[in-house]
């Protein structure tokens, strides 16, 4: 994996939306797949969790990469009702390896991380997915 060059940071952004419909494991897995695809040749490494129709999904890798990426997910139908939770430089990669990591997640345990302060949401999120991988 690249380092990011000084002018194009290493960067996170964090967001809660709602799926457009229920979302099937199959669903999902080929959400996952082509996300993975997409991410892989742009450098984003990140997680993606789905609890009962929400989606939080982090981004991370160099900052022009993941605007970019984020206009692919902003501009998706599958969802909507987009919050930004976390935009900011990251000094390290929480994610590295995983073109889009993925776990199931409870509603209890999603809310917390949705309620979470920004300053531990991605340790939190790091934390989860270690313990639920
Ligand atoms: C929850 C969610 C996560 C997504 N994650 C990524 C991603 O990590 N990288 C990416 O390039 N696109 C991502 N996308 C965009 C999709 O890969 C794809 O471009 C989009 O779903 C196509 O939507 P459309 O059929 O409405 O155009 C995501 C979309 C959704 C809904």
């Amino acid at each position: 994996m690249q380092t990011a060059p000084p002018d194009d940071p290493l960067w996170t952004i964090v967001y809660v939306s709602s799926a457009s419909y229920d979302f099937t494991p199959l669903d999902l897995e080929r959400l996952l797949a082509s996300a993975r695809l997409a991410n892989d040749a742009a450098g984003i490494t990140g997680l993606l969790l789905y609890c009962h129709g929400n989606f939080m999904q982090l981004l991370e890798g160099p900052r022009s990469a993941v605007q970019a990426a984020f206009r692919r997910v902003r501009g998706s139908r599958e969802h909507h009702g987009i919050i930004e939770l976390l935009d900011e430089p990251v000094p390290a990669r929480a994610f590295a390896g995983w073109s889009m990591a993925s776990a199931g997640i409870g509603a209890e345990q999603f809310h917390q991380l949705a309620d979470a302060a920004d300053a531990t949401r991605r340790q939190l999120l790091l934390d989860f997915w270690q313990a639920n991988r």
